[in-house]
Formats: C-alpha cells, sequence, structure tokens
C-alpha cells in the first residue's frame, strides 16, 4: 500500500513538473539542455554542467527553470565584474548555491560569463 501510494504521488509530481515546464516554454522541448552534453568546454557546457538551468530561465540555454530570477531579464545593463559578483558571492539565505566559487575553475567561470553576456 505504502509503495503504491508513494509510485503515485511520485507520478503526480512528475506530472506537474511537466505541465508547469511545457507551459513556460511554450511547448518547446524544455528537458533538452540537461540532455545536451556538449563536447566542448563553452560557456554552456559550464552553464549546463552546474545546472543553472534547474533555477534560471535563460533563452540561450533553452532552460525554464522557475526558482531563480530570469536571466534574460536580470542580466539586462550587468557588466562583467557584476555577474561575476553574483555567481560567486551571491545573496546569502537565498537558494543560489554559495559555493560556485570552489565549484567553477576560473577558466569555465571565464567562459560562462562570456555566454550570459553575449546573450545581451
Ligand atoms: C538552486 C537554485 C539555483 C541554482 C542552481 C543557481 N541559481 Fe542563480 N540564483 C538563484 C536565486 C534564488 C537567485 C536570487 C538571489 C540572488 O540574487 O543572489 C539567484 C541569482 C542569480 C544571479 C543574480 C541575478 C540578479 O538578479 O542580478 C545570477 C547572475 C545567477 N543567479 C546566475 C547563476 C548561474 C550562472 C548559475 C550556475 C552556475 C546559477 N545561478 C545557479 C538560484 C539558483
Amino acid at each position: 500500500m505504502r509503495a503504491t501510494t508513494l509510485a503515485a504521488g511520485g507520478l503526480a509530481c512528475v506530472g506537474a513538473a511537466m505541465t508547469i515546464a511545457a507551459f513556460t516554454a511554450g511547448g518547446d522541448e524544455p528537458v533538452r539542455t540537461a540532455a545536451q552534453p556538449t563536447a566542448a568546454r563553452d560557456g554552456l557546457a559550464v552553464f549546463i554542467a552546474q545546472g543553472c538551468g534547474s533555477c534560471h530561465r535563460f533563452a540561450a540555454a533553452e532552460s525554464v527553470g522557475p526558482i531563480g530570477p530570469d536571466l534574460d531579464v536580470a542580466l539586462t545593463g550587468k557588466d562583467r565584474a557584476d555577474v561575476e559578483r553574483k555567481i560567486l558571492a551571491p545573496t546569502p539565505g537565498t537558494m543560489m548555491p554559495e559555493d560556485f566559487a570552489t565549484r567553477i575553475s576560473p577558466p569555465d567561470l571565464d567562459q560562462l560569463v562570456d555566454f550570459l553576456l553575449a546573450a545581451q
């Protein structure tokens, strides 16, 4: 009984997540970002590898994450230093991870910020 209930709960969650994703992506394939590992170590690959798209909507990465700010909007008018600071030292107490400084190497961070700014 318990297993059945859990399974049903899980399915309901998946269904809800898909509904939200399909709605926010306008019917495009919302999961493509996660399933698209790029061979090149470019900014998109870093964005995907670090899971940024699970929290942030960002058109250039085709991500629709609903938790953090929409980066297409939030990055408008920001310069390189601003964006780096937001990634390395986010507002404490939010869901933005605070350990990217240790998880992203400096060259990868450069590529990531290039990628984020290129879409502005
Ligand atoms: C677990 C969810 C989560 C993940 C993963 C995440 N973020 Fe965030 N992010 C947030 C939240 C919540 C905020 C808002 C708080 C803040 O501004 O610090 C935020 C803020 C930001 C901001 C500042 C936006 C503004 O309003 O100026 C940037 C830039 C950003 N994230 C980029 C990234 C990048 C790049 C990655 C991947 C390396 C990433 N985030 C991963 C949740 C997340």
